[in-house]
């Protein structure tokens, strides 16, 4: 299958992402553990602050400037730089964040070497597990999905290795009604799937040629409207939360 681009734009998104796109505050939680008693934190690839801790001393950095506009008035307004070439000294935070954001880095290696540089402490990772994306019952209706997201999520050894020191990686469950809208905060709503708003707040579709896509969400609707869906993954409706590929992985200099 052909990637469509090499990278994604938030530039160029029409959707506001917050429309689908909310802090979960059972996954904001973990992440504010990982933190631990940190006082000055970065957060890089910080979006529109989703995850962003209140009650501590926050430097943001990002460079969408689509993304730094939808950044409400109670978050710090986020410096606009990369994360291949932080504008910090070395040692300069307690700790550094970044949820969901790696993926996009054009070299992700120094980009976490970056992150390593300028904390003193704590890093914190969130993002998938490319081994474990596949689980989803989605892959079923676009296995292009498996391939999109494998090439794109470093394997978590990566990342530990990276940034050495002693790290933990702590698998994060998916509550039912997760309202960050990735694509397996889904697994209990499979009908959002079809609604083009929610497949947009979502980067990998747009890595697929449209024609896939479209193949995905008709399959989809068509074993939703005929109760084969059900039959076969119904289950996960009643299911409180779902262990797929997200990942936490913290590192201690
Ligand atoms: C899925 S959003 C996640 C935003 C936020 N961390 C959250 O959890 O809601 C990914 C973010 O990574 C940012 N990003 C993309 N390339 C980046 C880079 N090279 N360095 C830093 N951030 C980048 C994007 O602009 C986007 O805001």
């Amino acid at each position: 299958m052909k990637i469509i681009s090499p990278a994604y734009s938030y530039d160029k998104q029409k959707v506001k992402y917050t429309a689908n796109r909310q802090t979960e505050p059972t996954i904001a939680r973990l992440i504010n553990n990982a933190l631990g008693n940190a006082k000055t934190v970065l957060n890089v690839g910080a979006g529109t602050g989703s995850y962003e801790p209140t009650d501590r001393n926050v430097t943001a950095v990002e460079p969408s400037e689509v993304m730094r506009a939808q950044r409400p008035t109670e978050n710090v307004p986020a410096i606009a730089a990369y994360a291949d070439n932080l504008p910090f000294e070395d040692n300069s935070f307690d700790a550094s964040m970044a949820i969901l954001t790696i993926h996009h880095w054009p070299d992700i290696k120094k980009g976490l070497l970056e992150l390593k540089r300028v904390t003193k402490n704590t890093v914190v990772i969130m993002t998938f597990d490319p081994e474990t994306v596949g689980r989803f019952w989605l892959a079923d209706y676009c296995p292009e999905m498996v391939k999109v997201d494998n090439a794109r999520f470093p394997e978590i050894d990566l990342i530990t290795n990276t940034l050495g020191g002693k790290s933990k990686v702590v698998p994060v469950p998916i509550p039912k009604d997760c309202i960050d809208g990735f694509n397996e905060a889904f697994y209990a709503r499979p009908e959002a799937f079809l609604e083009e708003s929610v497949r947009r707040s979502q980067s990998f579709w747009d890595f697929l040629p449209r024609e896939a896509e479209d193949k995905a969400v008709s399959l989809l609707k068509a074993d939703l409207d005929s109760g084969k869906w059900d039959k076969l993954y119904g289950s996960h409706r009643d299911q409180s939360e779902f262990h797929g590929a997200l990942r936490i992985v913290v590192s201690q200099k």
